[in-house]
């Protein structure tokens, strides 16, 4: 049965990533009522940066040549590395348990947050492929980048994941659902795009529901 790990990054507790997240997870929960589900707020209960310890890890890797991630521990050799690899060990046997990744992420300052990079950065070593595992990536943004808009070329947050799944992890099929025009909401000069913002939303929440239905094995 599939097992699905969904992630949270916004700082917000009412969110639009959220509400598409959860719409996810309840879609695929009633097409899979076996799968196997684990959740991890990153904004609430945020990973640490990476510190000099994890680096020590990550050169032991690159000098041993090791591509087998069973190898890490044996490569934490100095207590910082050790340290390092305490806070890795959980967050990486949580990620390889998973065979789909649901992150639920806000556009900040046209990336993603820093609580995503966090995690990202502890769970991302060298030559480590991620292969038969997939992502769905659902976001909400305050403005518009789809194809077309002035502001399109801006998207560092879809195009930054893209690329980092595909270079990184090898894995080339995520799927990225938008909710586009949030600032609508709470800025009265943007008042008129409100009801823009209300489809970009309702068809996003439409294609993360029928979606979810992929994501059963
Ligand atoms: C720190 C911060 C930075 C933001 N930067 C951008 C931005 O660069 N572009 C944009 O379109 N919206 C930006 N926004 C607006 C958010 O993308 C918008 O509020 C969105 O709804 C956040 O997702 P959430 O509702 O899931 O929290 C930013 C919001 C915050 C709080």
């Amino acid at each position: 049965m599939t097992h699905l790990l969904h992630l949270d990054a916004s700082a917000r507790t009412t969110s639009v990533s959220r509400r598409l997240g959860a719409e996810f997870v309840r879609a695929w929960r009633a097409a899979a009522p076996e799968g196997e589900y684990t959740y991890r707020d990153l904004s609430a209960e945020p990973t640490p940066f990476i510190g000099a310890g994890w680096t020590e890890l990550c050169d032991a890797v690159l000098a041993a040549g090791a591509t087998d991630l069973d190898r890490l521990p044996e490569l934490a050799t100095t207590p910082a590395a050790k340290q390092a690899w305490r806070i890795v060990e959980p967050l990486l046997a949580q990620l390889l348990a998973a065979d789909v990744i649901l992150i639920g992420t806000p556009m900040y300052n046209y990336s993603i947050p820093a609580a995503l990079k966090a995690w990202l950065d502890q769970v991302t070593f060298p030559r480590m492929s991620l292969g038969h595992r997939r992502f769905v990536v659902v976001s909400a943004r305050g403005g518009a980048y789809s194809p077309g808009a002035p502001k399109a070329a801006f998207d560092y947050q879809e195009r930054y994941l893209r690329d980092f799944f595909a270079g990184h992890f090898a894995v080339t099929d995520t799927v990225f659902v938008h909710a586009e025009l949030a600032n609508a909401v709470q800025d009265p000069n943007l008042a008129h795009l409100r009801a823009e913002h209300e489809s970009s939303l309702a068809a996003a929440l439409t294609e993360v529901t029928t979606l979810a239905k992929d994501y059963v094995r």
